[in-house]
This record gives C-alpha cells, structure tokens and sequence, in this order.
C-alpha cells in the first residue's frame, strides 16, 4: 500500500503548504480591446514557478469552488506551468462546447495535456477532417454493432469474475482494470493476447500517464519517454496485423475499423486504422474502469440501492444481460447516472482558443488554454443541489435535476466530440455490473472513503477495497 501513504503524504503537504499561503491579489488575464465591451478574465497567479500547482494536486476540487466564489465561473491560474482559463458551469461549458464561431479547438488544447501519445487519434482532430474521420468510425457503432459487441463480452466478464478470489479486502478498481483489459482484447482485437498481454498492459498504462507529469520532455526513465516508447511499441503491434485483419471480416472493432466505409465510400488507411484504435482503447479503457468501480463502491456504501438494482437484475431471470434487457434496468441507470455524476471520469476537457473570442461576456485572448470542468461543476450547489450526496433519484423524470440545462451532466461531453462510445460504455459497465451483483454482495467498513487521486480523471489510488461475498 505504498502508493497511498505516499499520496496521502504527499495531498497533506501540499494542503499544509497551500492553506498557509496569502491568496494573491486577482489579476486581469489580458485587457480586453477598447469598446469591445467585454470583461477581463480575472485570476490569480498563484506562487512564482508554481503556481497553484499545489492547490491543484491537494484538492482540485475544493480549490475550483474556491475560484468560482472568488472570480465566478470563467478565471485563470497558473497549473504545472501553464497558464489556463477554467470554465465552470454549464452557460460557460455549453458555449465552448457549442463552438459557434469556431473559436475553440481540440488538437492543441488536449496536445497540452496528452502530448504526442494519442496523436491523430479523433479526439484531437477538428471541423472538416474530424467529421470525415467521425463518419467513418461511427460504423463501429451503430446499433447492430453494439449487439454483437455486447455478445462477446458477456462470456469475458464472466471468465473474468469466475477468477476472482472473494474475501475482505478485496481490491475492486485493480480487478476491473485488469476485467475491462480482458473485455477490450476480446471485443476490440477479437483475440487472446497471450504473452504480449502484459507488455500491452504495461504500454497503455504508460501512454495514460504518460502526459501527466510536469517533466514534459524525452528524458530517459522519465514518464513521458516511458509513454513515446509504448507509443511506439503499440503502432508496430497493430501495424504487424492489419494485413490479416484487412484480408477478412470478424466481429471485433479492428476488423470494423478495416472495412468501415461512411456512406460516400471514404475507408481508412492503415494509419489512421493503428491511431484510432490506440486511441479508442485509451478512451475506454479508464472511463469504464472508474465508473464501473465508483459504482460498485456507491453501491457497497449504500445497501438498500444494492438491493433495488440486484432486485431487477434477477428480476430478469438471466445470467447475462442482452442489448434489448438494458432498458429494463432502470435502476442500474439511476446509479450509472449518478456516479458519472459525482465522479466523472474525464475530469475536464482541453481547448485551446484560436482566435480572439468570448466567453459569458468575458475576453479571450488567442492562443489561451482552456479547461472545461466537468468533474468540479457537477459537484457544485449553483449547479446541483446537495452535490456531495449520492441521490440517483435526482435523475427519475419527476425530479429530472439533470435537465435543468442542456450542459449540466456532462460526464460524455457534448456536440461534435460528444463521446461516440457512451452507449457501448454504458452497456459494458451494466452488464459487468448485472453479474457481479448477481454473484457477490459488496459490504464496506462505515466511514471508509476511498482515497481519490487524478489521472484522465479522477479514480481510487487505494485500490477501493471491499468485501465481497459470494451469494451461492
Ligand atoms: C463511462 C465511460 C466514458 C466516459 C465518461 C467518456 C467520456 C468522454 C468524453 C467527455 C469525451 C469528449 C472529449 C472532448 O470533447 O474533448 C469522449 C470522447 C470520446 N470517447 Fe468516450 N467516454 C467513455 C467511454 C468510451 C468508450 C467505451 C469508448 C469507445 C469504445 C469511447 C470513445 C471515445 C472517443 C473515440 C471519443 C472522441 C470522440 C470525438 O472526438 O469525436 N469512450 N469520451
């Protein structure tokens, strides 16, 4: 357990440092022009060099609710060396998501954060190649697709659960990375990995951290040559068997990926082929995790909806789920709902401005980073009431807090980048969770939290142990 005691340390120190320090005066981003009538984006610095680096690594959260009720929903900081606008709340997250002048884009703003490992990949391409390469890959999911895709994985969620030893203890969030793992070989590659499993697990764990260090350069050992070199590694893995995949047609995403065709006859290249599923696995890989484990701790935390959403999972008679069962599940939904709710596990979305612009009245300058907060304005009372409390009925029709506006649960996104797997991540994350429920009771100790840390998002560094029981 050496990793959390050290975040644990480390979150202390850093809350210790940040508390103690004077918060600095608010400062204009840049003067907007003369009778532009615009407002100045106010903010503050932060320390020299560090900016509020620190605040960011002890509670991002908190310290995002510290900026909106000192400088509203749109202001600037300076994190990990960049300075960055961060926008909260669905007005502003709608706006930028909305993108009505073309003022926002996505390449340079997520390049920042991810750098060159997801590169091409379609969520860092933009306006008229980002719409060829989109109605491409959304053969892959289409309804019928999604039926067949759902088929193989049941038997791996339940290869998977069949190896699971129960007891106290037991570390869910490493079980279903390893599980979802499991799943995207089948359902993505259509194979066993065999002896490459572990290297292949290694090198996405790499690519996904890999941008997430403040030594953003290729210097041996570090994390971000760690993630070039598994970068490398995967585009030669995939490469090694387009040939094969191309020569005939299977049910896996690859071989989707192969022979899409959009309706005008445009296909990838073999490039684009080894990008997008790089790419996509990353994509669903952690988000799927992170939910289907913060479920299953909302759930262990909560009995009595344990018990309603188990009560119509064996309502249904079936071991396995199938497309059409997942309506019924209205329950799962409700849960599903409220844990990308409070835990969204894309915690913000990066743009970059590429021209002069505005937001909610406010100046951007060209060239300014921006962060969407997804994960903080869905855990804030202008936006959501009672945030920090776990109420999937808040999502029922009567109640219906998430219609309150178009952008206010956003944990997919929204508009021409709104996620293109929602549907198959929703199904993934129900069906393993329709088994498991089946199969075991999950208990956790009273007041036991698990100890969050950010990634791609924000997910249990502690592993999130609980109890799990088999039930026959
Ligand atoms: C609960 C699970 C998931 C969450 C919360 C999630 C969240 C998101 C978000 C917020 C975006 C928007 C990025 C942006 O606007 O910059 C996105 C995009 C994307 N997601 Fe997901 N995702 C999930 C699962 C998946 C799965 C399972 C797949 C694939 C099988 C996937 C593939 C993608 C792709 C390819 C994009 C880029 C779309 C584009 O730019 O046109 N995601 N996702």
């Amino acid at each position: 357990m050496s990793a959390p005691m050290s975040l644990r340390a480390r979150n202390a120190a850093a809350n210790l440092v940040y508390t103690v320090l004077p918060e600095r005066g608010a400062r204009p981003l840049a003067i907007p022009p003369a009778g532009s009538g615009l407002q100045p984006v106010m903010g503050d610095p932060g320390l020299p060099l560090l900016g509020h680096t620190l605040g960011a690594l002890a509670d991002g959260l908190s310290m995002a609710r510290r900026g909106y009720e000192r400088f509203g929903p749109i202001s600037w900081t300076n994190v990990i060396s960049l300075k960055i606008v961060s926008v909260l709340g669905p007005e502003g997250i709608g706006t930028v998501l909305a993108n009505k002048d073309k003022a926002f884009v996505n390449a340079e703003g997520w390049e920042t954060f991810i750098g060159p490992f997801f590169e091409r990949g379609v969520m860092l391409m933009d306006f008229e190649e980002h719409h060829h390469h989109r109605r491409i890959m959304q053969q892959a999911f289409k309804r019928d697709r999604l039926v067949t895709y759902l088929d193989m994985m049941n038997p791996a969620i339940t290869r998977g659960i069949d190896a699971w030893q129960p007891g106290s203890e037991f570390l869910m969030y490493p079980a279903l990375k390893q599980l979802t793992l499991d799943i995207a070989t089948e359902v993505f590659m259509g194979s066993e990995l065999g002896p490459e499993a572990d290297q292949v697990n290694r090198d996405f764990i790499n690519l996904v951290f890999g941008g997430n260090t403040p030594i953003r350069a290729d210097v041996p050992g570090g994390r971000w040559h760690r993630g070039l070199q598994s970068r490398k590694r995967m585009e030669e893995f995939f490469l090694r068997q387009i040939p094969e995949k191309r020569a005939s047609e299977s049910d896996d995403l690859f071989s989707v990926l192969c022979h899409a065709e959009s309706e005008d006859g445009e296909r990838f290249t073999d490039r684009d082929v080894v990008n997008h599923m790089i790419f996509t696995m990353m994509a669903a890989h952690d988000t799927s995790t992170i939910t289907a484990a913060m479920m299953c701790f909302f759930l262990a935390q909560h009995p009595e909806w344990q018990e309603r959403v188990r009560a119509e999972s064996e309502a249904l008679g079936k071991e396995t789920i199938g497309y059409d069962d997942l309506d019924t599940l209205t329950s799962m939904d409700l849960v599903f709902r409220e844990t990308l709710r409070m835990n969204a596990p894309v915690a913000m979305l990066a743009r970059m401005a590429i021209k002069d612009t505005e937001i909610l009245g406010r100046y951007i300058p060209k060239n300014t980073l921006i962060s969407l907060g997804l994960f903080s304005s869905q855990r804030m009372e202008p936006w959501w009431h009672d945030p920090d409390t776990f109420d999937p009925e808040r999502f029922t029709p009567e109640r219906a807090e998430d219609k309150s506006h178009q952008y206010a649960w956003v944990p997919f996104g929204g508009n021409v980048h709104k996620c293109i797997g929602l549907h198959f991540g929703g199904m993934e994350v129900k069906a393993l969770l329709h088994q498991l429920l089946l199969r075991y009771d999950l208990r956790v100790d009273p007041g036991y939290e698990p100890l969050i840390d950010m990634a791609t998002g924000p997910y249990p560094a502690d592993g999130l142990p609980l109890t799990l029981t088999p039930r026959r």
